[in-house]
């Protein structure tokens, strides 16, 4: 048949209108799909590129967040692990290392109870001393010679141990040309509970360094006993412990505190002298003593803290006393043995960013849900995984037996030091153990319900990196 009476259509022109429809259809699917899809206002992120990017571990038995891995650094993870420790508080005194029997990380993980195939089911209990209570520090003033970029990005830093506690830091800058650079780093200091003055100068470095002393005896308030000279990287781990230490001096008398270099070249080089990176504390009599003595000082070829030390010495009957809780931390490249030496913690820590990396804002995060005094707590675990709260978790090549208090001398040596260069700070010292497995903090958050999450990572390029992940909550 020819014709189709019926239609009137020629054979086949159905079949042609209907594909021709299918086409229609498609076309204004396609094109509907195109316009709501649109990146009219914000791109469409396609997670592709990140995760591809990251090689994940058959091992690893549970999700992972790809966000967080790119903040750890992280591209090939070859183990994750998740445990909590809960943490209970005493009024009694606790070592800064305790020993438990039970293991960290050898225990099977995801079994019953576990939240997830990464997760070792059971948590970890530790007790700690009751934190202390925030310090008043109003009698002591802080000052501090840098730049307004260096202010800023320091504050983080200041925060943890200036914030709410009544200190006032005097920072001397250098005239600052930018807009609003001094407004902007003054409304961050008040947001974080800090009290900045600033002055501008336009003074080389070493010149406002020294103008610092006048600086602080002139704004001295009746409250204040100590002046405080720092460098823009000296970290206090804690105020309270700060002023329970300074208590011990009598502020009344002319005193001139601070800490001497590890190292004995660097004590060759630069003298018998209060090392400006660990903090030098000056009595309010030594201060004004030093004020008037002001322009012969200044004009004296010694700089920064040298220049303090000559003009005490010179002109004051006054001598260094040697705080050695007070530190520069002249150690090159790895510091770890210092921080994981297990001993009492030091009062101040330097050079954390330049001659070795020690995150110390992150580090000090813990001290958020378990007081500044948690800080480097050490707890060795029975399957010989080491834990320095904040800092590290490791384990030697062998168990180091019990009080065993020397020091992994893990730093290069500097400026011709050789092994009997730092006992006279660090002593009893021991070899660097070139086997030490170790995971590094990475990252430390508090978290909207309180707990604090920590991430500790074992670099390993060959075989992958290992993730210890630590969430911290109080029972
Ligand atoms: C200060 O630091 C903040 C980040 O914390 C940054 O947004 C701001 O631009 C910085 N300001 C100056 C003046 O460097």
């Amino acid at each position: 048949m020819l014709f189709n009476p019926r239609d009137g259509s020629l054979p086949g022109a159905s079949w042609a209108w209907k594909k021709m429809m299918r086409f229609g259809v498609a076309f204004l699917v396609i094109i509907g799909f195109v316009v709501m899809l649109w990146p009219s206002a914000e791109p469409i992120k396609m997670p592709l590129t990140t995760v591809s990017n990251i090689t994940i571990s058959p091992d690893v038995r549970c999700e992972l967040d790809y966000d967080l891995l790119t903040r750890l650094d992280v591209l090939n993870v070859a183990q994750y692990t998740r445990r909590e420790i809960v943490v209970d508080t005493t009024e009694e005194p606790v070592p800064y290392t305790t020993r438990l029997e039970q293991p960290l990380l050898g225990v099977k993980k995801g079994t019953e109870g576990a939240a997830d195939g990464c997760s070792i089911p059971i948590p970890m209990a530790v007790t700690v001393p009751k934190p202390p209570k925030l310090p008043i520090a109003s009698h002591i003033d802080f000052g501090v010679a840098t730049s307004v970029e260096r202010l800023n990005d320091s504050l983080d830093a200041f925060a943890h141990w200036a914030g709410y506690t009544r200190t006032r830091i005097f920072a001397l800058i250098e005239t600052d040309r930018s807009e609003n650079g001094i407004r902007d780093v003054k409304a961050k200091a008040e947001d974080l509970g800090i009290n900045l003055f600033i002055t501008e100068s336009d003074d080389d470095y070493l010149h406002r360094y020294f103008a610092l002393i006048p600086l602080l005896e002139e704004n001295a308030r009746e409250s204040t006993r100590w002046g405080c000279i720092i460098d823009d990287d000296t970290f206090f781990l804690s105020m309270a412990s700060l002023v329970e230490a300074l208590d011990k001096y009598d502020h009344t008398k002319s005193m001139y505190i601070g800490g001497l270099s590890e190292s004995i070249p660097q004590i060759a080089t630069f003298g018998m002298i209060g090392f400006g990176g660990a903090g030098v504390f000056l009595s309010r009599p030594l201060m004004t003593e030093i004020t008037n003595k002001y322009d012969e000082c200044s004009a004296m070829d010694f700089t920064g803290d040298r220049r303090i030390a000559i003009c005490v010495y010179r002109y004051t009957q006054t001598r260094l006393t040697v705080d050695h809780r007070l530190r520069q931390l002249d150690l090159m490249h790895d510091a770890s043995g210092f921080f994981e030496s297990g001993r009492e913690p030091p009062l101040t820590v330097h050079h954390w960013k330049s001659w070795f990396h020690a995150d110390m804002p992150k580090l000090a995060v813990i001290s958020e849900l378990c007081g500044d005094t948690c800080l480097l707590r050490q707890w060795h675990f029975g399957d010989g995984w080491i834990l320095t709260n904040g800092y590290s978790v490791i384990k030697y090549h062998y168990d180091p037996d019990e009080g065993d208090l020397a020091m992994e001398q893990t730093w290069d040596a500097h400026n011709g030091a050789n092994e009997e260069s730092y006992l006279h700070e660090l002593g009893p010292l021991r070899r660097k153990d070139e086997d030490k497995k170790s995971f590094q903090l990475q990252d430390a958050v508090v978290e909207e319900n309180g707990r604090v999450t920590q991430w500790y990572v074992l670099r390993d390029p060959k075989k992958g990196d290992e993730i210890l992940e630590l969430s911290w909550r109080k029972r």
